[in-house]
């Protein structure tokens, strides 16, 4: 272990920087713990190269029995951008960032397979093909994320691109079978307004061994609230902590911003989720 990687689980986690972990000093680690969203970003073009690098390490992730069923949606055009910003609880953000990313589940490409051999493909008629689409999403997402941070650039995921799925589908032209998850803004972040790392929930609270135990979440969750109030506090946003934070979040359908309605639209959109 070198000196900076106790500094890095110290900010993961708010704690005090003596903390007894046992990891490797290791750059993908290092960089993994490192993470932070960026919302800031500089108003220039991203290098040559840079979509098509982080299109293949998403591809890189793995894929449930490969099934890629996954794609991926790259926003340049300013229009487009604002529009999608617009339907995302008008973030503007999005439009301001170099590059849109819209990680899509999409069953569309093996319904085009199976029309093409006569096969009805009646699996992906099951809420398991919706799953195993989102997860094979979100891990081909990541993989583009630590690949941008990687190449020095920021990002953020838009989960707001799900307040409206089926207008951003249109703006998409996404086929039946296929439907925006998240976003994911890149850019070169701007130094003017650097992020911070923002700290998680104690491993106490998170990891279990051998079997789930809770025992020792109640506490590990007031001193994680705590944490996050005076991370609040020293990133000028109030002192806003997890719990309030959580219970309102989840306390109704009001909470979710219109994705209350996913389930029937999906199903317009041409996922069954038997
Ligand atoms: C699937 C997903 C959707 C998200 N959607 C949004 C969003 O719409 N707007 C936003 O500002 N941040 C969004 N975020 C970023 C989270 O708020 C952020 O990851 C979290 O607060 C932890 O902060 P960190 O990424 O800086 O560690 C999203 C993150 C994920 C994983």
């Amino acid at each position: 272990m070198d000196a900076e990687t106790p500094s890095l689980l110290a900010a993961r986690y708010g704690t005090a920087p003596d903390t007894a972990l046992p990891l490797p000093a290791n750059p993908v680690i290092e960089a993994l713990l490192a993470h932070r969203s960026v919302r800031a970003f500089l108003p220039d073009a991203l290098p040559a190269g840079t979509l098509e690098i982080l299109a293949a390490a998403a591809q890189s992730a793995s894929t449930s029995s490969n099934v890629q069923a996954w794609s991926l949606v790259a926003v340049t055009e300013p229009g487009l951008k604002a529009r999608l910003a617009e339907l995302s609880g008008r973030q503007a953000f999005i439009a301001r960032a170099p590059l849109f990313l819209a990680f899509v589940a999409d069953t569309s490409r093996l319904r085009r397979l199976g029309a093409r051999h006569g096969n009805p493909m009646e699996g992906l008629d099951y809420l398991e093909a919706f799953i195993v689409a989102s997860v094979d999403a979100a891990l081909a997402s990541q993989n583009a994320v630590v690949a941008a941070e990687a190449l020095g650039l920021g990002t953020v995921y838009v989960g707001a691109l799900r307040n409206k799925p089926e207008e951003v589908a249109a703006e998409l032209n996404l086929p039946p079978g296929a439907v925006a998850l998240f976003g994911l803004c890149v850019g070169r972040p701007d130094p003017a307004a650097p992020a911070s790392v923002k700290p998680r929930l104690p491993q106490a609270a998170v990891l279990h061994r051998e079997r789930y135990d809770s025992a020792a979440e109640e506490a590990a969750v007031a001193q994680y609230d705590e944490t996050l109030k005076a991370f609040s506090l020293s990133q000028g946003i109030g002192p806003a902590g997890w719990v309030g934070r959580m219970l309102s979040r989840m306390a109704d359908a009001a909470a979710l911003h219109g994705r209350d309605g996913m389930k029937p639209a999906l199903r317009r959109l041409g996922f069954p989720l038997r």
